[in-house]
């Protein structure tokens, strides 16, 4: 998309648009090699080179942390090769790219971040960080106490043993619902879980990730999170 050399050169953080134009009077501004004095100038600011005083400007991309409560039906991805809906076709009027951190699956509902901060997804993705997710599921049938004792203590899928989880009954019906709190997310980990003990997850929904619920976020809403609450996640390994 092109865009006004000078507010290019703003958004950089360089300098304000006026001061930009200044620049580009005095000759100090090129594109892809090229001198351009002219005010009007455009550029593509995700192709062409601009540099100024012969230093070549970085695009300042604003650091979004966004909270979606997804709907089921939608994919944790940016596309998908079946067209299905995308969790990022959710989020509205932003144009910063954001990914999803971590995946949901399509026939699951309830939270998932999204952000432009590779670094702090790389965090709440990595083992270290252990960030706890709690899940809501209704299981087919009624499982054995000690059968559910078996999975809090960790079973072995993919030749990997999981990590201890906490399970609690949330409404004790025939077809009952539990809150099961993993520190990790191996693919399609909840579901494989209860598969394993013979009583299939039937709904799926995330309910926490670390200190976040879905509090007035209904489904296909999302919000941004506070500046606090990044502190706090980017802080969540130290402060365990
Ligand atoms: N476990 C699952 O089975 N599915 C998810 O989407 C997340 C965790």
């Amino acid at each position: 998309m092109l865009v006004r050399l000078q507010k290019i050169i703003a958004d950089a953080g360089i300098t304000s648009r006026r001061k930009a134009e200044e620049l580009i009077l005095q000759g100090r501004v090129a594109v892809n090699g090229q001198a351009v004095t002219e005010l009007g100038s455009k550029a593509d600011p995700a192709r062409d080179h601009v540099k100024v005083d012969g230093k070549l400007l970085r695009r300042a991309t604003r650091l979004l942390y966004l909270l979606l409560n997804k709907p089921v039906g939608y994919v944790s991805t940016v596309s998908d090769p079946q067209r299905r809906p995308t969790v990022i076709s959710l989020v509205k009027n932003i144009k910063e790219r954001v990914y999803p951190v971590g995946r949901l699956d399509f026939h699951s509902s309830g939270l998932i971040l999204l952000t432009s901060d590779g670094e702090l997804a790389n965090l709440l993705m990595s083992r270290a960080a252990a960030i706890p997710r709690t899940y809501h599921a209704k299981l087919e049938s009624q499982p054995k106490r000690e059968d559910l004792a078996r999975l809090e203590q960790g079973i072995v899928l993919d030749g990997q043993r999981t990590a201890p989880a906490k399970i609690r009954v949330v409404a004790d019906r025939e077809k009952p619902w539990y809150e099961i709190t993993l520190i990790e997310g191996r693919y399609h980990q909840v579901r494989r879980m209860f598969e394993r003990i013979g009583c299939p997850v039937v709904k799926l929904k995330r309910a926490r990730i670390a200190f976040l619920t879905d509090d007035g976020l209904g489904p296909g809403r999302y919000r941004h999170l506070s500046p606090a609450e990044v502190e706090r996640l980017k802080n969540w390994k130290a402060k365990k």
